[in-house]
């Protein structure tokens, strides 16, 4: 059965590291108090979203060893797309020198792993052979640094993957979820800044993350005590290990980004997953789980086997 497998992985964080103490200049707030709700030790922001997109889609296209010409599609994942109009993908399509479609996928948070089920799909049923699937988002853009309710977890970055058609597939299950009815929790008016209700957030993060990879797993036909690397979106410590507690996987086997980069959105996932198989923690073989949630409320797990 055709199927598909990651053949190249990059990311791309700003130069620009803002620390706990940096903010704690401009609002009423603590490097302890922020380390200690969050897990955030700094974050890093700048940059448009269609450059950072395109530094990690580069790295990913080099280490699958690909030429841009032969890329069938590039699915951007972003909740913050450079303009209305056009798309940033377009953008993108045409820094990389691709030939291929190209469109922005919005799911906020769970905008990565979205993008690849529908990648996957592509290339099962769809006929394409290799799809480039990009995570990022630029969030610096739409916080209120004024606000230390939001400003505190949000960043920019973002990682990239391209997916490509085998025989032996590496998508063993997935599930996609959305409650439109808990939008307002979690918002940004178009010219606004984002606005949260953080602990109904957290509450149903949680919850969220525990079913979808639930489903997810159950899809696959594996449990927990399979899974070598959790790799969920990153925007809260407490809620990653909550989740992972409640599914069952050891907090060691959860990849964690997020104290040196904060929540860049649709970047976290492949953010997470670059840097754990750049530094030798992902090997051949291991079985991954990736799950997001974000605004909307959605939320999205993958469950696949690393076999690059
Ligand atoms: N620095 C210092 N104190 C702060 C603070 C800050 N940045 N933000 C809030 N506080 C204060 C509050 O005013 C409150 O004080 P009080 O007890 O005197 O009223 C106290 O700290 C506790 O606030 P609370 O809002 O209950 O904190 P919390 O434990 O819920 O943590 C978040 C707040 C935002 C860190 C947490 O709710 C969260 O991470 N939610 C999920 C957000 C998220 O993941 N969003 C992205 C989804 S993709």
């Amino acid at each position: 059965m055709r199927g598909a497998h990651i053949t190249g992985w990059g990311s791309a964080l700003p130069d620009k590291i803002v620390t706990n103490d940096d903010l704690a200049l401009a609002m009423d707030t603590s490097d302890a108090w922020i380390r200690d709700r969050t897990g955030i030790q700094e974050r890093r922001v700048g940059g448009t979203t269609a450059g950072l997109a395109t530094e990690a889609a580069r790295e990913a296209l080099e280490r699958a060893g690909c030429a841009p010409e032969s890329i069938d599609l590039l699915i951007l994942a972003t909740t913050t797309p450079d303009q209305h109009v056009p798309a940033t993908s377009a953008v993108v399509q045409h820094k990389l020198g691709l030939r291929c479609g190209a469109f922005d996928l919005n799911a906020a948070c769970s905008g990565f792993a979205y993008a690849l089920v529908t990648a996957h799909a592509l290339i099962q049923g769809g006929g394409l052979d290799r799809i480039l699937v990009i995570g990022c988002d630029t969030l610096s853009r739409i916080t209120d640094w004024t606000d230390r309710g939001t400003a505190i977890l949000f960043a920019d970055g973002g990682g990239a993957v391209v997916l490509e058609a085998t025989e032996h597939d590496a998508i063993l299950g997935w599930d996609l979820g959305a409650d439109g009815a808990a939008a307002k929790i979690l918002e940004c008016d178009i010219g606004g800044y984002l606005t949260m209700d953080g602990k109904e957030v957290f509450r149903r993060a949680v919850r969220a993350v525990v079913s979808s990879a639930e489903n997810a797993m159950k899809v696959a036909g594996v449990t927990a005590s399979d899974i070598d690397w959790f790799i969920p979106h990153q925007a809260n410590i407490r809620i990653m290990h909550s989740a992972a507690d409640k599914v069952g996987i050891p907090h060691d086997r959860v990849v964690n980004v997020l104290s040196y980069t904060g929540n860049n959105s649709a970047g976290t996932i492949p953010l997470g997953l670059a840097t754990a198989a750049n530094d030798g923690r992902i090997k051949p073989g291991d079985l991954l789980l990736l799950s997001g949630f974000g605004a909307g409320m959605t939320w999205a797990s993958v469950v696949l086997r690393w076999q690059p």
